[in-house]
């Protein structure tokens, strides 16, 4: 599937003014940091489950119990973003360089690297971090089939993939998606921490809610046409005639006139529109056009956090050239269900194609949830790509 982005805007990023920016109180940010290295300190560190899965149940119990008692300001920040960019970035967290050690190679080693005593304890320290600012923003989950199902997923260029359409790509322009687009229960908001970007390597981000569409393209789009396919990183073995049509905007009832209610699930990569008629086509065709056009490309700094609304905008990222010599682009990412959030009422009737979620904080999974633990053995070291090493 081609981009809907022009290489250009990788040489050229326009102004990122018009995304939101909060910063983070320097008290509160210390507070989050102190929190979060207590918690570490708790846990025995030497203990896979504890460090290297984020699974261990004393462990998600602190978080869980202690995220409340964050300063409000924390709370105030990890609120969903507030404009119609669909985003916003959380300056002010402390986060040092020598901290968090070399970038790893791959995801599945930094997650050892979390888990490994003879290293620095930052990864580990803000792997908790996050979770506490994610369950302060609403209920933070994995999915059994990404990374084993650790609920915070390593973002890392990795050698041979350098042309996929993944997180652990590089040299390739990340298409613009909707994360998991295919799957009922997928995010809400997405955090994305930034460890470090030294080559200013940006993120893009379109929201829905600033494309410029006519009523009858709208009125297209709106219509279940075509369903979103898993990506392959959850394999092949889904039956094609599970398959669902969904729509590609939606509204809630009685909204559709207001362009601020308007959402979206967009996935062209897994999106079959050689099914779809020329209407529906060049009507997503504008759509793409449109995104494209509205498309910010913020460089995250170490310690930056980037907040996207998975409802409202899509991102993806500009192309880069990886050294692999540890100092490349690394980002860590969580997915966060906001329960008070509408969806369109019959996506509760789609099976997600057999994926499931790894949700420990939600009080009542909206469907069968399964252990991180069951996720892994599950999963059992099945090979990487786009989900699972996780694209951003
Ligand atoms: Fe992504």
């Amino acid at each position: 599937m081609k981009s809907v982005l022009s290489e250009r805007k990788a040489l050229h990023p326009p102004s990122i003014d018009d995304i939101e920016h909060r910063e983070l109180p320097g008290t509160a940010a210390q507070a989050l940091r102190d929190l979060a290295a207590e918690i570490a300190r708790t846990v025995a560190r030497s203990s896979a489950d504890a460090a290297e899965f984020l699974a261990d149940p004393a462990l998600l119990a602190q978080i869980g119990a202690r995220a409340g008692d964050l300063p409000a300001a924390v709370h105030t920040a990890v609120r969903p973003p507030a404009t119609a960019a669909g985003a916003c970035i959380v300056r002010g967290l402390p986060l040092s360089d020598s901290e968090i050690g070399p970038t790893p190679p791959d995801w599945q080693s930094a997650a050892r690297w979390s888990a490994d005593p003879g290293r620095t304890r930052g990864s580990f320290e803000l792997d908790i971090a996050m979770l506490l600012l994610a369950a302060a923003a609403g209920e933070p989950f994995g999915w059994a089939g990404q990374q084993d199902g650790r609920l915070v997923n390593n973002i890392i260029p990795a050698a041979g993939h350098e042309f996929e359409q993944s997180g652990a790509s590089s040299t390739v322009l990340l298409s613009p998606h909707t994360e998991d687009a295919f799957h009922p229960l997928r995010a809400n908001m997405l955090m994305l921490a930034c460890l470090r970007n030294l080559d200013s390597v940006g993120t893009t981000v379109s929201s829905v809610r600033r494309v410029r569409l006519p009523r009858p393209q709208q009125d297209i789009l709106r219509t279940p046409t075509l369903p979103i396919l898993p990506d392959v990183s959850y394999g092949s073995a889904f039956e094609r005639a599970e398959a669902v049509p969904v729509p590609t905007l939606w509204s809630e009832p009685g909204h559709e006139d207001d362009p601020g209610s308007l959402t979206l699930r967009f996935d062209p990569a897994y999106t079959p529109l050689g099914d779809a008629g020329p209407e529906f086509r060049e009507a997503y065709a504008q759509l793409e056009r449109e995104l494209e056009r509205v498309c910010a490309v913020p460089a995250l700094r170490r310690g930056e956090l980037l907040l996207l609304d998975n409802d409202v905008a899509v991102h993806g990222r500009v192309p880069f050239t990886p050294r692999y010599d540890g100092t490349d682009r690394w980002l860590k990412r969580v997915n966060i269900r906001l329960p008070e959030r509408p969806r369109r009422a019959a996506e509760s009737r789609e099976n997600g194609y057999g994926q499931q979620i790894v949700a420990p904080f939600a009080p009542m999974p909206p469907r069968p949830a399964v252990s991180v633990r069951e996720a892994r053995e599950e999963r059992n070291g099945a090979v990487d790509d786009r989900g699972s090493i996780g694209h951003t």
